[in-house]
C-alpha cells in the first residue's frame, strides 16, 4: 500500500528514529525538543487515524505495553558470565601473563572499557527488530523484561546501517547516569516522593517493574558492551570491531572504550580513568580489561561461570559503612534549615568523609535515621558525601530520634516550616541572621557570582561577627587601613582585597542578578532575566505577569522575584551596590524586540475566545503592558461586547479601537495562538 499516508507515517518515523538516535546515542542533538515532540504528537496523530497501520517498532510504541502479572523467565542461549576482580597492577599483571601462556603468544593486545555500576542487559534483534531484553538472572536463566526495556529510549526498537546479523544477541549495562539522577531525587525531594537510593539501585529497580509505565519515568540509559552471539556466519574480528559494528547499527556503545596494545597502555587507561572516575557522567566501579581477538577469546574460554579472557579491576569503592556521631543543623542564604550527618571519619571512594548531608527533615524521615545509627555512605559524583541507607539490624537500643530545632541555630529566631514544603527555615529577615547573611555574602563573592578573588569563608566569617559587613554593599566600603589590623590580615592582603572588590564592581548584568541570590534564580535564569530585561530597572520594575515571559521563568519563580524586588530591605541593598559603582556593559533586551514592546494596551468588555486573563498574558507575551485605565498613552483597546466608558475614552482620546476577532488575528500573525 503506497499513499501518502504511509510516505508520511514512513518519514516521520524515520526522521524520529534519526533524532532520537542523535539525542540519545549519540549525545548530539540537532533539533529542539519541543521540534521532536511536534514530529511526534504528528506521527500520534496520524496513527491514530490509521490504527491498523501501528508498527510495534514505531516510535510511539516504546511505552504503551499493559502492566504485567509476573516476569516470564528467559533461557540464555549463552550464559551471562561474571568477572574475575583484581585490585592492583600486580594482579592484572599475572592474569595478562596467564592469558599469554595459554595462548603461547609473546604479546596481547586488550580492549579497555569502563565498568559501569548498572544492571547488565541482554537484548536480542531479529531482522534488526528488538524481540526480547532480559536480566542476567542467575546468568543461565533471566527474565524477559522486554516491555520495560523498551522504553529506554536509548535502545533502539529497530536498527540502521548494514550488515545486520539476521538474528544476534548484545550485552550491555543499563543505567541512571549521575546528573539524571541527581535531577530524579532533587524532584522526588521537592514532590515528598521515594528518592532511589543510589544510580544502580535505581536502574534495577526500575526495570523490575511491572508496570512499563513506570520504568518509562525513570531515566534509564544503556551502553552496549559485547555482542553474545550472532547468527548468519558473520562474526568480528576483535572487540574493538565489534563495538564499531554495534555502534554502526544505532546501538550505544562507551566512547571511552579503547584499544590497549600492551600491558602498559592498559595500566595507563586503569590510571586515567581512576582520574576522571568523579567526572565522568556515570558511576563506575573500575575497568573491564578483555583480550581484544575473539579467536584468542573462544580459545582462552571459561572456568565456572568467569571467561579466562576479561578481568575486572576494581577501583576503591564509593561507599562504606559508618556511624552517626550526630546531626548539626545548617542555616543556608535563604534561611533554609539543613540537617547534617556528623560521621565517624570513613574512607570511601578515595577521600575521607565526616559529614553528609541528610536534605531535609523529610529524608531524616524516609532515612529512619536516629544518632548512633550505622549507615551506609556513598559519595557519588557531585562531592556531597550522602547517607544512602541505615543499617537497621545494628541500631543501638534507645538511639535518640533526630528532632528538628524550634529555633534557628544561628539567630535563635523561630524555625518554619510551611506544610506544602520539604525545607524548614530560619524566620528572621535574612539580614538579621548572621548564619543567612554569611551564606548570602559567600555567594555574593562567589565565583560565578561578583567572582571577588581572596574574599573566602573565614574572612566572610570574621566580617560578620565583628558586624564590620552586614550586607553586600557594607563589603565595597571596607578600607585597606581597618583591615590591615584585623588578625591573619597583613598590609598586603587587606590592600589585595580593596583591589580584588573594587575589581569585581566591573561585572555583567547576569552575575549581578545572581550575585544578588533571589530564591530559585540560578545561573541561567539570571542570564535569561539580564537578556530579556537588559537592565535592572525594567527587571525591578516587572510584574510576575512580565516575568512569566522569560524563558523558564514560571509562576513561581516569577513571584519570588517580584517578592524580592518589592521587598524595602533588598529594594536599599540593591540600590546601595549600585551607588557602590557596581556596573556592566549595556546588552541588548530581547524586551525592546517583542512586537507590541513599549505599547500599553487596554482590554475592555467581554471577550468570548478566550478570557480577559488569558488575553492579558497573550499580549504580555508579545511585550505589550496592559493597563486598566485608557489615557492619551494608550496604543490600542480591545473592546468586546457590553464595553462601555473605557470604548467612550478610547473614542474621545482618538486611541485606536480593534475587536476579538482582529485581536485573534494578530495574535496568530505573531504565533502567541
Ligand atoms: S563484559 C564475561 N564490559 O560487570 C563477562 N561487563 O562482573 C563480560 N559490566 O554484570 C562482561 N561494564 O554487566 C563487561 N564494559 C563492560 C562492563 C561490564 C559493566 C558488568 C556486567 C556484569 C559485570 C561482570
Amino acid at each position: 500500500m503506497s499513499d501518502g499516508v504511509q510516505a508520511r507515517l514512513d518519514a516521520l518515523r524515520a526522521e524520529l528514529d534519526h533524532h532520537n538516535h542523535c539525542y540519545h546515542v549519540l549525545d548530539a542533538p540537532e533539533i529542539a525538543d519541543a521540534e521532536f515532540d511536534a514530529l511526534l504528537d504528528e506521527l500520534i496523530a496520524l496513527e491514530t487515524a490509521h490504527p491498523e497501520r501501528i508498527t510495534p517498532d514505531s516510535p510511539s510504541q516504546r511505552v504503551g505495553a499493559a502492566p504485567l502479572a509476573e516476569f516470564v523467565a528467559v533461557t540464555h542461549e549463552v550464559a551471562m558470565l561474571s568477572l574475575e576482580k583484581t585490585a592492583t597492577p600486580t594482579e592484572l599483571e599475572d592474569w595478562a601473563n596467564r592469558c599469554r601462556t595459554r595462548l603461547g603468544e609473546e604479546s596481547l593486545a586488550f580492549c579497555c572499557e569502563p565498568k559501569i555500576d548498572g544492571v547488565a542487559v541482554a537484548l536480542i534483534y531479529e531482522d534488526g527488530r528488538l524481540v526480547l531484553a532480559a536480566t542476567r538472572g542467575d546468568g543461565q536463566t533471566g527474565e524477559d523484561i522486554t516491555a520495560n526495556v523498551r522504553t529506554i529510549p536509548a535502545v533502539p526498537l529497530r536498527l540502521r546501517g548494514d550488515g545486520i546479523p539476521p538474528r544476534f544477541e548484545v550485552r550491555g549495562e543499563v543505567y541512571i547516569a549521575k546528573r539524571d539522577f541527581a535531577a530524579f531525587n532533587e524532584r522526588a525531594r521537592e514532590r515528598g516522593e521515594r528518592t532511589l537510593v543510589n544510580p544502580r539501585n535505581g536502574a534495577a529497580g526500575s526495570l523490575r517493574q511491572l508496570d512499563p509505565k513506570l520504568t518509562a519515568s525513570r531515566p534509564l540509559t544503556m551502553f552496549c558492551y559485547s555482542l553474545g552471539w550472532t547468527e548468519g556466519g558473520w562474526r568480528p574480528q576483535t572487540q574493538m570491531e565489534a563495538l564499531e559494528h554495534m555502534a554502526g547499527w544505532g546501538l550505544r556503545t562507551n566512547p571511552e572504550a579503547a584499544l590497549a596494545v600492551d600491558l602498559d597502555t592498559c595500566q595507563a587507561y586503569i590510571d586515567d580513568i581512576a582520574q576522571r572516575r568523579e567526572s565522568l557522567a556515570y558511576d563506575i566501579d573500575g575497568v573491564v580489561v578483555k583480550v581484544n581477538a575473539l579467536d584468542q577469546q573462544r580459545e582462552l574460554g571459561a572456568v565456572t561461570r568467569k571467561p579466562r579472557w576479561a578481568v575486572a579491576y576494581k577501583y576503591p569503592a564509593e561507599e562504606a559503612t559508618t556511624e552517626v556521631l550526630g546531626v548539626e543543623f545548617q542555616v543556608g542564604r535563604t534561611g533554609a534549615i539543613t540537617p547534617v550527618a556528623k560521621l565517624r571519619p570513613v574512607f570511601v571512594g578515595g577521600v575521607t568523609v565526616s559529614n553528609a548531608t541528610l536534605h531535609n527533615m523529610d529524608e531524616v524521615a524516609r532515612l529512619d535515621l536516629r544518632i548512633g545509627d550505622r549507615v551506609m555512605v556513598r559519595r557519588a559524583g557531585d562531592v556531597i558525601p550522602q547517607v544512602a541507607s541505615v543499617i537497621v539490624e545494628q541500631r543501638p537500643k534507645d538511639a535518640p530520634a533526630i528532632e528538628l530545632p524550634q529555633s534557628c541555630p544561628a539567630c535563635g529566631s523561630p524555625v518554619a516550616r510551611p506544610e506544602e514544603e520539604a525545607v524548614a527555615r530560619c524566620s528572621a529577615a535574612p539580614t538579621l541572621c548572621p548564619a543567612q547573611r554569611k551564606e548570602g555574602l559567600r555567594h555574593f563573592a562567589s565565583r560565578l557570582a561578583m567572582d571577588i578573588e581572596g574574599l573566602g569563608e573565614k574572612l566572610i566569617d570574621q566580617f560578620v561577627e565583628k558586624g564590620l559587613v552586614h550586607t553586600p554593599a557594607d563589603l565595597y566600603r571596607l578600607e585597606a587601613g581597618k583591615l590591615s589590623k584585623l588578625p591573619r590580615m597583613g598590609e598586603k592582603s587587606a590592600r589585595n582585597l580593596v583591589d580584588a572588590l573594587q575589581a569585581s564592581k566591573a561585572t555583567t548584568l547576569a552575575r549581578f542578578i545572581y550575585a544578588l541570590g533571589i530564591r530559585e534564580v540560578g545561573e541561567a535564569t539570571a542570564q535569561s532575566l539580564a537578556n530579556h530585561f537588559g537592565g535592572l530597572d525594567a527587571l525591578r520594575a516587572a510584574t510576575p505577569e512580565v516575568l512569566e515571559v522569560v524563558p523558564d521563568v514560571g509562576p513561581i519563580v516569577a513571584e519570588k522575584i517580584a517578592a524580592y524586588f518589592n521587598n524595602p530591605d533588598n529594594a536599599k541593598a540593591v540600590d546601595e551596590l549600585v551607588e557602590a559603582g557596581i556596573a556592566w556593559p549595556a546588552i541588548e533586551a530581547v524586551a525592546d524586540s517583542l512586537p507590541l514592546a513599549g505599547q500599553t494596551w487596554v482590554l475592555t468588555g467581554t471577550l468570548e475566545r478566550m478570557s480577559r486573563n488569558e488575553a492579558k498574558d497573550k499580549l504580555i507575551g508579545l511585550g505589550a503592558k496592559v493597563a486598566g485605565s485608557v489615557s492619551g498613552k494608550t496604543a490600542q483597546v480591545v473592546a468586546g461586547p457590553g464595553a462601555g466608558s473605557k470604548l467612550a475614552k478610547a473614542e474621545q482620546l482618538a486611541v485606536p479601537v480593534m475587536d476579538e476577532a482582529e485581536l485573534m488575528d494578530l495574535l496568530r500573525i505573531h504565533d502567541a495562538l
